[in-house]
């Protein structure tokens, strides 16, 4: 049976002022779901709440997966569960490659299902054909696994590099944020191409995202738009379209949230 994230009535607190304010979203293993909305609407911060950053303050509601609720678990714990956050190590470890820190994962994620047995981890050999073939798939070079994780990439890299995990730790529920970065038109389609090759029926996606042009290439079958800490709106592809050609305007007036500039 494919696997449930559900959000439900999730509100989350920074510096002590609501940011979300009941958040509902189900995503299911295999379905690909789009979150756009206007800036500072909570998208990041419905991203940082879920991987359980310290800063965002849960307030009410949970996260359920497996009948768990991953709100009480620790961050590496939920990692374990097959949640993957995009944003989840953005900072530079000089000293760790990209092969290195990815072995690490996976043999953190494969030593809690040995649950005490005796585990040596994955071999550098069986490893190695496994980064290999993952690079090879989404057209990256070889000599990429050798560079320090995030360390001088590029905006465009550090995009190749979170699909790379993705692709390495196969988890269940995938959450990108795209926002923050200015892609241009190769990375983006190189992005959405990396995507686009690691959908299955296993693989259940958030894509935060303000282009339009990158849900055209990835076809979601779920377009969310989120206003004021909530998901005011929900559709298909035709949903980003409609914003595509109107704006966010008419739907802080239907909505009734104020507008308001970061
Ligand atoms: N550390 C923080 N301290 C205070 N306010 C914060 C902090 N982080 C986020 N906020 C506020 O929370 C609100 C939501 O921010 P968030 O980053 O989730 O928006 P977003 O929808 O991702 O926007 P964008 O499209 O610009 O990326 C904003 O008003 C922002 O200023
Ligand atoms: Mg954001």
């Amino acid at each position: 049976m494919s696997a449930v994230l559900e959000i439900r009535n999730l509100h989350v607190n920074i510096n002590d002022s609501p940011i979300l304010k009941g958040v509902n979203l189900v995503i299911k293993q295999g379905e690909t779901h789009a979150l756009m909305g206007p800036n500072g609407s909570g998208k990041s911060t419905l991203a940082y709440a879920l991987t359980g950053h310290p800063s965002y303050e849960v307030t009410g509601g949970e996260v359920i997966l497996d009948g768990e609720n991953i709100l009480e678990m620790e961050a590496d714990e939920r990692s374990r569960m097959g949640l993957f956050l995009a944003f989840q190590y953005p900072v530079a470890v000089p000293g760790v490659t990209v092969a290195n820190f990815l072995r690490q994962a996976i043999n953190s994620r494969m030593e809690a299902q040995y649950e005490g047995e005796d585990f040596k981890g994955i071999s550098i050999p069986e490893f190695a054909r496994l980064l290999r073939a993952k690079m090879d798939m989404l057209g990256i070079d070889h000599k990429f696994a050798g560079r320090y994780l995030n360390e001088g990439f590029s905006g465009g890299e550090k995009k190749r590099n979170e699909i790379l995990q993705l692709a390495t730790l196969e988890p269940r529920f995938a959450i990108l944020d795209e926002t923050d970065s200015g892609l241009d038109i190769d990375a983006l389609r190189i992005v959405a191409d990396g995507v686009n090759k690691l959908k299955n029926e296993n693989l259940g996606t958030l894509i935060i995202t303000h282009y339009k042009r990158m849900l055209d290439y990835l076809q979601p079958q779920f377009v969310h738009m989120m206003m004021g800490g909530r998901i005011v709106e929900s559709g298909g592809p035709d949903l980003a379209q409609e914003i595509e050609d109107r704006g966010y305007e008419p739907y802080f007036a239907k909505h009734g949230v104020e507008i308001t500039e970061e």
